[in-house]
């Protein structure tokens, strides 16, 4: 009898402790931080069209302050790390009303760079190859008219943003321009190649000279890694 009522007993504590551990709200811990990932080249390799100064301050401060403000929004929700970066722009609805908009500003702040960072390289090929050269030229009738759309895009963004080359889910390429952080993928489309025309992205080299530093900043695409975003499925 008495080996009974302990088993009672017992029963009784894991079923509580059950109920209590799943009802409880994930803890914060650093450990879930998102970390800012190093570039993937040194500071000057984009020389002299991205000058070394500027991808100091673009990545060690700017992109360290959209990593920093993401975590601290995340602080209220850290259940939402499980879902990580990509998961949570591509689900805004999804996220409680009162970090979206800091989602939205810095987890699109921290995307849109660490996309931008990797899809710039010196000494590779300055036109598309392969798939997406086929496809661009589809789309666009040519990759000369591609790039003058691109610039237009890129030219015409009033304030701060972005241009990007994307494809839907139907597989067609076009040129979009987003405002401030806003990502392509929170649209339900992917980015192939993206231009950062925040002025902290070449206002120590080209002041105002936006367009500048748009011819040459398509001197340093990484048509290789274009081509294999657009591959991805
Ligand atoms: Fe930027």
């Amino acid at each position: 009898m008495k080996l009974k009522i302990s088993n009672i007993l017992l029963t009784c504590c894991l079923i509580g402790f059950l109920i209590l551990s799943s009802n409880s709200k994930p803890v914060y811990s650093s450990d879930l931080e998102i970390k800012l990932k190093p570039l993937p080249y040194a500071y000057d390799a984009l020389e002299p069209y991205i000058d070394k100064e500027t991808m100091i301050l673009h990545h060690d401060k700017h992109e360290q302050a959209y990593v920093d403000n993401l975590n601290k929004a995340l602080k209220k929700h850290p259940e939402l790390y499980k879902k990580g970066l990509d998961g949570m722009l591509k689900d805004l609805s999804s996220l409680p009303d009162d970090i979206k908009q800091s989602v939205i500003n810095n987890g699109g702040g921290v995307y849109n760079h660490d996309f931008f960072w990797n899809i710039m390289a010196k000494g590779k090929s300055e036109m598309p190859t392969g798939n997406l050269s086929k496809a661009i030229n589809k789309d666009f009738d040519s990759f000369e008219n591609f790039k003058a759309q691109f610039k237009e895009a890129a030219l015409n963004r009033f304030g701060s943003g972005w241009a990007w080359l994307v494809q839907d889910n139907g597989g067609k390429l076009s040129i979009i321009s987003t405002a401030n952080q806003d990502t392509p993928i929170s649209k339900g489309l992917k980015p192939i190649i993206g231009i950062d025309v925040w002025e902290h992205a070449y206002y120590l080299k080209y002041q105002n000279k936006r367009g500048e530093y748009i011819d040459n900043w398509f001197k340093i695409i990484n048509w290789d890694k274009a081509e294999e975003n657009f591959n991805l499925k």
